[in-house]
């Protein structure tokens, strides 16, 4: 399982634009939103944020309410700013009402990464300098004005509730959504956590579903991966003697991992900024895929050996990131895995290749019923091992094409990965009896599968944990089945469980045998999609 803290928080942010915010009007009635959109780029995210307190609570340091902030760094977070009040002294004085220190302040476009700052200190600035256009404002206003310095941050959980109050707060935002008006604008009963029909959980999973219908996937670009790797390879040479051939012997497990995904992504949290608190969570993943991946087993030897799994791939998503108070920061992976514990001379290439269309996760299950139309594609099958040989044991192979969703909310207080695995396996089982050199006995069988589920990292709030998990389909095929002439005492794999990790060549062939090396095809077609429903 992945720890929060290792995880890979692969964001693709573009540059925050605020758009739809009303920037004319100052947010000092206790409400305030904030809106991410980009129109202009496919697939990248829109969201809004809204927060609402008592009228102390919530104050402004935008033109809007009059001020100008001389110094501040739109790409960091915390940070001391310079500002004057160069507009209408009663709205710049929004902010001292009930006291400076814990209000949570709008910021410009240009100040801060963050929409919304907390005001963790105040001060006349030592420094008075202004340039010469705000000296202009500042010479035609009847009161003096005086430069403040601002200590600002989005440390949230400092802010004493007792002293403004509670803030809440409602964050909404996907990936994929044509228009803003896609986002549908909560009402107050929502934000503030009460449904009309006091029913907490049914307005969130509606916004959800209200965001997860409204994604076009038109627009969405598509992940592709084709990339062979080599998952065990624990092979040596034995020479050409004599007039005997050289050869290879050991174990040899290759994969391809190809794979077309399009994902969108949305996402619903609401509950308080002041104290901090998610009461309610919910995401939505809307995805279709085509994989296409190969396993290719090459042993012989006798060998139990695994793996361990693998990242073979990885990608970032597009991100969603309110700083300080929720960002998801979502990336594409294929992990694979591999375990053989084999007696053989065998070889097998085996494809994994499903379709998925129109699925969509919702997590916490709570958020919503999860569906989706998987399905087999056609796949190549070859099979063939050398009769002279005994050939028992098994070999598994896993690709996991995994979404991973890194929730990082309010500061820190709470972090969780949510995955969403589309795990295609194959296996094959043999029990060959070693026989004369052409005729082969015993029954082998390969297994492929697919299984589409989703779980999460760790707990988060109490709102979901480990043990939340979503299943979307789990089916395991049997693509060939074969049993020849005599059958060979089964169970014998499980003996093998206790051989030692070396790798020795298949009992019985010796480097000098391998002239006599040569495998009898047992099958090489093309399985149907719809032989194996
Ligand atoms: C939208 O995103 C694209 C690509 O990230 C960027 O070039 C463009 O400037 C953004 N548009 C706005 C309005 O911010
Ligand atoms: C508003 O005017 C008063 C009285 O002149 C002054 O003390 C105060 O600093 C002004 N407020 C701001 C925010 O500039
Ligand atoms: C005052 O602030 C301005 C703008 O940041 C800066 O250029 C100037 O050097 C500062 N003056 C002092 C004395 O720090
Ligand atoms: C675009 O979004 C609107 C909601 O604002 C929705 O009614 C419409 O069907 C969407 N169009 C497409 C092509 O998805
Ligand atoms: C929501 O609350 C704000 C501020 O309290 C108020 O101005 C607005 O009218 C309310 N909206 C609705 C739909 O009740
Ligand atoms: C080489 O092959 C021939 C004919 O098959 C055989 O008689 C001979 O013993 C082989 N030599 C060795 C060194 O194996
Ligand atoms: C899977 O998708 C491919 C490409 O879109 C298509 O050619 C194929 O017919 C599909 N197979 C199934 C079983 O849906
Ligand atoms: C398996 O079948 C494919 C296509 O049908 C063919 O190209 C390939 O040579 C065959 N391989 C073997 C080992 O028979």
């Amino acid at each position: 399982m992945i720890s929060p803290s290792s995880l890979p928080f692969i964001l693709l942010l573009s540059k925050l634009a605020l758009a739809a915010n009303n920037w004319n009007e100052p947010c000092l009635s206790g409400t305030c939103s904030y809106d991410l959109d980009n129109s202009t780029s496919h697939g990248t995210a829109r969201g809004s944020l809204y927060i609402s307190g008592s009228t102390n609570a919530i104050s402004d340091l935008t033109a809007a309410a009059g001020w100008t902030v001389l110094d501040c760094d739109a790409s960091t977070g915390a940070q001391d700013i310079r500002a004057v009040c160069t507009g209408d002294n009663s709205t710049c004085s929004h902010v001292y009402q009930n006291g400076v220190v814990g209000t949570i302040v709008r910021l410009p476009d240009n100040c801060g990464k963050m929409p919304f700052a907390r005001v963790a200190a105040e001060w006349t600035s030592d420094n008075q300098s202004v340039p010469d256009s705000v000296a202009q404002k500042l010479r035609r206003r009847s009161e003096p004005s005086t430069v403040r310095g601002i200590t600002l941050d989005t440390q949230f959980h400092k802010i004493d509730p007792s002293s403004h109050g509670q803030v809440s707060m409602l964050v909404q935002g996907a990936t994929g959504l044509n228009s803003t008006d896609a986002l549908p604008v909560p009402s107050n009963s929502t934000l503030n956590g009460r449904s009309l029909f006091g029913k907490i959980t049914s307005s969130i999973s509606s916004i959800l579903k209200d965001l997860s219908f409204n994604v076009d996937k038109s627009n969405t670009q598509t992940i592709s991966v084709n990339k062979p790797f080599t998952l065990i390879d624990k092979t040596e040479q034995c020479a050409a003697s004599g007039n005997l051939t050289a050869f290879t012997a050991g174990l040899k497990v290759d994969v391809v991992a190809a794979a077309q995904a399009s994902v969108n992504y949305g996402v619903v949290a609401q509950g308080s900024i002041v104290p901090p608190k998610v009461s309610q969570f919910g995401l939505f993943a809307d995805f279709d895929a085509e994989l296409d991946g190969t396993l290719d087993v090459n042993a012989l030897a006798s060998i139990s050996l695994s793996s361990g799994q693998v990242t073979i791939f990885q990608a970032g998503l597009p991100g969603l990131d309110f700083p300080g108070i929720l960002t998801i920061g979502p990336s594409f992976e294929v992990n694979a895995l591999a375990s053989a514990m084999v007696e053989a001379d065998v070889q097998m290439t085996v494809g994994l290749a499903y379709n998925i269309s129109g699925a969509k996760l919702y997590f916490p299950p709570s958020s919503g019923s999860s569906t989706g139309v998987f399905k087999p594609a056609d796949t190549q099958l070859k099979l063939s091992a050398n009769p002279s040989v005994v050939a028992s044991g098994n070999v598994q192979a896993h690709l996991i094409p995994t979404v991973l969703f890194g929730i990082d909310a309010l500061s820190g207080l709470a972090d969780a990965t949510i995955d969403l695995n589309l795990d295609t396996f194959a296996e094959l089982d043999l029990s060959l009896s070693k026989s004369s050199a052409s005729q082969l006995s015993g029954c082998t069988d390969v297994k492929t599968g697919l299984s589409v589920n989703a779980g999460a990292s760790g707990s988060f709030l109490g709102l979901f944990s480990k043990s939340t998990t979503v299943s979307l389909f789990s089916k395991t095929f049997t693509v060939f089945e074969k049993c020849f002439s005599k059958g060979l005492r089964r169970g014998h794999a499980r003996e093998l469980a206790t051989m030692s990790l070396a790798k020795r060549i298949a009992p019985g062939v010796t480097c000098t045998d391998g002239g006599s090396l040569s495998q009898t095809s047992i099958t090489n077609e093309t399985v149907s999609a719809s032989s194996i429903h």
